[in-house]
């Protein structure tokens, strides 16, 4: 019986290489990128994945060329805005993380809206992460808890004020592309995650390439510190 992991965090990196190695614009590798995206999220709904988070705009790519930055945010405005209908149809729920504040206005209009619409979604949940830091996101969440007047802290508490609350912490980590960091992704939710890297660039990932993770990481034993003998 393979083992599905209930949540699903992914690093989609390669588009530029993926765009350099075929003569093309950076902006078709996010294009065809976007492309994959619509093509696991659905692979992730039929093999009943439970939350899916998508790291889409770190806090670094703000230095980014801003023709670029700007082809990234266009292309995430067509995402959820020809994308809302499919995602009610589909009952996926969308949220967004990350510092929010920083994107254009008319982005976070359509994120706003689109989460809205969303809201009722219980067959998946769709998370993007924009303009994200993990690091950023832990102070945001230490800060709000100070202003709160919260004196200590405990993970369970620290939880509670992240982007992420009320979301199960991702089973399986996959980064794309060749690359073995976690590029200060979900740094506190990703403790006990299974990591899976693959050199397939995120505009070529498919469906099959998700399933040999899903099968790689069924066949771990996650251990959270115990021992082979406390498992059995
Ligand atoms: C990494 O490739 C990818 C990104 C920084 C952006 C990811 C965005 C998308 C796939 C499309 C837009 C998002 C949505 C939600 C519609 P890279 O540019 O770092 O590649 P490189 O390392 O090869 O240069």
């Amino acid at each position: 019986m393979k083992q599905i992991p209930r949540h699903i965090a992914i690093i989609m990196d390669g588009n530029g290489r993926w765009a350099r190695e075929r003569g093309q614009p950076r902006a078709e590798g996010h294009r065809r990128g976007a492309e994959t995206i619509e093509n696991i999220v659905s692979a992730c709904r039929d093999r009943n994945v439970r939350h899916l988070t998508l790291y889409a705009f770190s806090e670094e790519n703000w230095r980014r060329p801003s023709e670029e930055v700007l082809a990234l945010m266009q292309l995430l405005r067509h995402f959820l805005s020809s994308k809302r209908a499919e995602l009610i149809e589909k009952k996926t729920a969308f949220r967004a993380i990350g510092d929010l504040e920083r994107l254009p206005a008319d982005v976070r209009q359509e994120l706003w809206e689109t989460c809205e619409a969303t809201k009722g979604g219980d067959r998946m949940t769709l998370i993007v992460a924009l303009s994200y830091g993990g690091r950023q996101e832990i102070c945001r969440a230490v800060n709000s808890l100070a202003g709160r007047g919260v004196k200590e802290v405990t993970p369970e508490i620290i939880e509670t004020a992240l982007d992420t609350s009320g979301i199960p912490d991702p089973d399986l980590l996959i980064r794309t592309s060749g690359e073995y960091r976690l590029s200060n992704f979900l740094l506190w939710q990703l403790a006990y995650a299974e990591l899976y890297f693959t050199e397939t660039h995120w505009p070529d990932f498919t469906a099959e390439e998700l399933d040999r993770a899903i099968e790689s990481f069924s066949r771990r034993q996650r251990r959270f510190g115990l021992t082979d003998d406390q498992l059995k």
